[in-house]
């Protein structure tokens, strides 16, 4: 099955750039910066990626985010990225970053934004890999601090195709946004919001109903509530699920018991994401191998999952067939050589 996953064509939406920075990529750059871990080597580091739960996660990925200062340094970030899943069959990426998470150490959103966005651009051009920017808003911070988070994006329509809300999720609920998505909507922009990760069904119900969103980020709390089963069914709402980021953050307690095989079995439309791919120990092809034993190893169920992450996208429809294609051919060319 690793064979067949590594080349099955794919794409990523549930990504936070901040969450691929590699402790050797971090040690580099803090050197380059000037700055002092408070780890003394790679391996020390290494061994705080220890959670058990979201928070305590949290916590370690805002401070590793610290050592990124210039547009170099948001460029590279994401150009490590790119290199590692072209490897991977990776087609198309939908990134996510946290412009509050830089702003308050005084980074301009131009200088993630912009270093972001060359790298994606140089990618396409070089590995043709498609792309997209969402901004996600740090739902711990205040309704009028995203307000002026959405300000500075307005400028930038052309390169940012969403607005997202994610970190602390208890106590925070998508209706402390209900302003400034709204506003966000009437921009034009698409919403996805990270929902039923650690916050109970009423979250995702609240995304979908307050924020109007397009798709679900996480969205395991779903299966405690048929009546919302049922709707993301009838509805066709994506869930980006993050198999290594659940059991990582102790969402789930074993990946036998991840809700995937039921969220498929009644008709999610589910795809399957990294998350913060350096921190969870795995990326793209990790998370489909993570998975595929509860899946019955079936060719067909990950080829399902990859479809899926085209149909979610925000592709346009001639590429997003083009993918879909792809994936189909795939299927066949391996199901024949099976027989
Ligand atoms: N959940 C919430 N916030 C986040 C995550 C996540 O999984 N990753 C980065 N920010
Ligand atoms: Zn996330």
């Amino acid at each position: 099955m690793k064979s067949f996953i590594a080349e099955l064509p794919k794409a990523e939406l549930h990504l936070h750039i901040e969450g691929t920075f590699e402790p050797e990529l971090m040690f580099k750059l803090a050197e380059r910066n000037g700055i002092t871990l408070p780890y003394g080597d790679i391996e020390t580091l290494r061994t705080a990626y220890n959670f058990s739960k979201l928070q305590d996660f949290l916590d370690i990925y805002y401070q590793g985010m610290d050592v990124l200062r210039t547009e170099q340094d948001f460029f590279d970030l994401t150009w490590a990225y790119l290199t590692k899943v072209y490897k991977q069959s990776v087609r198309h990426v939908e990134i996510f970053f946290d412009p509050q998470g830089h702003l308050i150490r005084d980074i301009s959103f131009e200088t993630a934004l912009n270093g972001i966005y060359f790298a994606l651009k140089t990618g396409k051009q070089e590995l043709g890999i498609s792309f997209e920017i969402i901004i996600c808003f740090l739902r711990h911070l205040d309704e009028e601090n995203a307000f002026q988070t959405l300000e500075m994006a307005l400028p930038h329509k052309d390169k940012i195709i969403g607005v997202g809300l994610d970190s602390s999720e208890k106590n925070n609920p998508p209706s402390k946004f209900a302003g400034v998505f709204k506003k966000a909507r009437e921009e034009g922009f698409r919403i996805v919001a990270h929902a039923g990760e650690e916050g109970p069904p009423e979250y995702i119900y609240e995304a979908l109903d307050i924020l109007k969103v397009h798709r679900i980020d996480h969205g395991n709390a779903a299966m405690l509530d048929p009546a919302l089963i049922e709707r993301l069914v009838k509805e066709q709402i994506p869930l980006t699920v993050c198999p290594l980021s659940n059991t990582r953050l102790c969402v789930i307690d074993d990946m036998k018991n991840h809700p995937l095989p039921r969220m498929l079995d009644a008709g999610i439309m589910a795809t399957i994401n990294s998350d913060d791919p350096a921190y969870f120990g795995g990326y793209l092809n990790e998370n489909y191998e993570a998975v595929s034993e509860i899946l019955g190893n079936s060719p067909a169920l990950l080829a399902q999952l990859a479809r899926n992450s085209f149909d979610a996208s925000f592709l346009e429809n001639s590429r997003r067939k083009l993918l879909i294609s792809e994936v189909d051919n795939y299927l066949r060319k391996h199901l024949s050589k099976e027989t």
